[in-house]
C-alpha cells in the first residue's frame, strides 16, 4: 500500500492544512486562530507526539505514517514512536514527548488503563490529548477520541460469519432457504485491556447470542464468555494456541468446526494455521472472520481461505486525528458525532466515529483496490509494497 497510500494521504492532509491556514487568514485573529500558528506563540506549528502501540501489525504502521504525514503537511513537527507492545516503553515515550515540549499528544494505547500518570503530567502542562482508536481509560485528561464505530465492527463480523454459513444475506437479513443448522462455531475476542475488544465482542454477541440460545449455533467448547475467548495482546500465536487446544479438547474426527468469530486478521491467520495443522484443507476451511484488511488476509480472502475482514480506512482516521489536534490547539472543541458511548470510567469522552465496511472476495477490488488502499499486485502477492 505504502507509497500510494501515503501519497494520497499527503494530499488530503495538505488540503486540511491549507483550509486551516485560509480560515485563520479569514478570521485574522492572531493567536490560536488556526493550525498555522498552533502554539499561538508566533511560531509555525510546534511538536506533536504520536504514540502507537506496536509495529507487529500493519495497521499501526500505516496509522503512524498517515498521522505523521498529515501533521507535517499541516505545519507541525512530529515525534512518532512505537512501543513494541510494552507498557513501560509507551509510558516512557509519552514522558519523553512531554519533556521535549510537545504541544499535543495523539495516543493509541497498548493497555488503555495504564496512562493515567502520563495524562496527568500532560494536563499539568496544558497539553491536549487525543485518544487514537483505543480509548484511554480511567483518566479525566483525555480531550477527544477518534475511532471507528466499534460496536458496528462486531455486528459486521457476526453478520459475515452468519452470511458465510448461509443464514443471512450481505445486509444481515435472514437468507431465503437458509439451512437449519446446527453449526459448530468457536468465538475469539481481542485483548481485554483494549476497550475496543469489549465493543467488538458486545456487537458480535448482540447478533450471535439469540442464535446460540435457539440452538442454530452450537459452541462445542462452551466458551462463550469474553474472558474465555480473549486473546492477550491480540497476538497471533496466542490465538493459534487456543484454537489448537479447542480442536484437541472438543472436536474428534467426526466433529467439524463450521465457523470461527475472529476479531482481527492476525488472529484469523493463527486460527487458520491451527486448522491447517489439524488437517483442514484451504478449500474446506470453516467460515473465518477478521478485521483490518491486512494484506496477507486480503489474499487469503481472495483465495477463498478466510471468509471476510472489516475494512477501517486508517487514512480517514489519521485525517480525523489531525483535524482534532488542530482544533484543540486552536482552543476549539473538535466536532464530535458521539457523546454518549465512550465512558472511560471517569467521564464520557467526546468522540468522532468513522463507519466501517465488510470485505468479501467479491468486493476487494471495489473497496480496497479502487480506493488505492492496496494495489491489485499486492492483493495478488499478499505482500505490501516495500516489505
Ligand atoms: C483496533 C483493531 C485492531 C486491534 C489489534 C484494536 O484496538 O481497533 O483495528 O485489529 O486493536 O491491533
Amino acid at each position: 500500500m505504502a507509497r500510494k497510500l501515503w501519497a494520497k494521504r499527503g494530499l488530503a492532509a495538505l488540503a486540511t492544512g491549507t483550509m486551516a491556514i485560509s480560515l485563520a487568514a479569514c478570521g485574522g485573529s492572531g493567536a490560536g486562530a488556526g493550525g498555522g500558528d498552533a502554539a499561538g506563540d508566533g511560531e509555525e506549528g510546534g511538536l506533536v507526539g504520536v504514540a502507537m502501540p506496536t509495529e507487529t501489525s500493519e495497521r499501526w504502521i500505516a496509522d503512524g505514517a498517515a498521522v505523521e504525514e498529515g501533521l507535517e503537511a499541516a505545519g507541525y513537527e512530529v515525534d512518532l514512536q512505537f512501543a513494541g507492545d510494552k507498557i513501560p516503553t509507551q509510558q516512557q515515550q509519552i514522558d519523553a514527548m512531554i519533556s521535549a515540549g510537545a504541544k499535543a499528544l495523539i495516543v493509541a494505547a497498548i493497555d488503555g488503563t495504564t496512562l493515567t500518570g502520563q495524562l496527568e503530567a500532560a494536563a499539568a502542562e496544558g497539553i491536549p490529548v487525543i485518544s487514537y482508536d483505543r480509548l484511554i481509560r480511567d483518566s479525566e485528561d483525555v480531550n477527544f477520541y477518534v475511532s471507528f464505530d466499534n460496536f458496528a465492527v462486531g455486528v459486521a463480523q457476526a453478520n459475515a460469519l452468519l452470511n458465510g454459513l448461509g443464514l443471512v444475506d450481505e445486509n444481515g437479513e435472514p437468507a431465503e432457504d437458509a439451512p437449519e443448522g446446527p453449526f459448530n462455531v468457536e468465538l475469539f475476542a481481542g485483548s481485554l485491556d483494549d476497550n475496543n475488544a469489549h465493543f467488538f465482542w458486545d456487537g458480535a454477541m448482540s447478533v450471535l447470542e439469540p442464535l446460540i440460545d435457539d440452538g442454530t449455533l452450537v459452541v462445542p467448547s462452551e466458551q462463550t464468555d469474553i474472558d474465555q475467548a480473549a486473546t492477550q495482546r491480540w497476538l497471533q500465536e496466542n490465538a493459534q494456541k487456543r484454537m489448537e487446544n479447542l480442536l484437541t479438547a472438543h472436536y474428534d474426527g467426526s466433529d467439524k468446526v463450521d465457523g470461527v468469530l475472529s476479531p482481527y486478521d492476525g488472529l484469523s491467520r493463527g486460527i487458520i494455521e491451527a486448522l491447517r495443522s489439524d488437517g483442514y484443507e484451504d478449500d474446506a476451511m470453516p467460515v473465518i472472520t477478521g478485521q483490518d484488511a491486512e494484506i496477507a488476509s486480503v489474499k487469503l480472502i481472495a483465495d477463498g481461505v478466510q471468509n471476510s475482514t472489516i475494512f477501517k480506512d486508517t487514512r480517514l482516521l489519521a485525517d480525523q486525528a489531525v483535524t482534532a489536534a488542530e482544533d484543540l490547539l486552536a482552543g476549539e472543541e473538535p466536532e464530535a458525532n458521539n457523546t454518549e458511548d465512550y465512558d472511560n470510567g471517569v467521564k464520557v469522552v467526546p468522540s468522532y466515529l468513522l463507519p466501517v465496511s465488510t470485505i468479501y472476495a467479491d468486493n476487494i477490488e471495489s473497496e480496497l483496490v479502487d480506493s488505492e488502499y492496496w494495489t491489485a499486485e499486492e492483493v495478488e502477492s499478499g505482500v505490501a509494497e516495500g516489505e
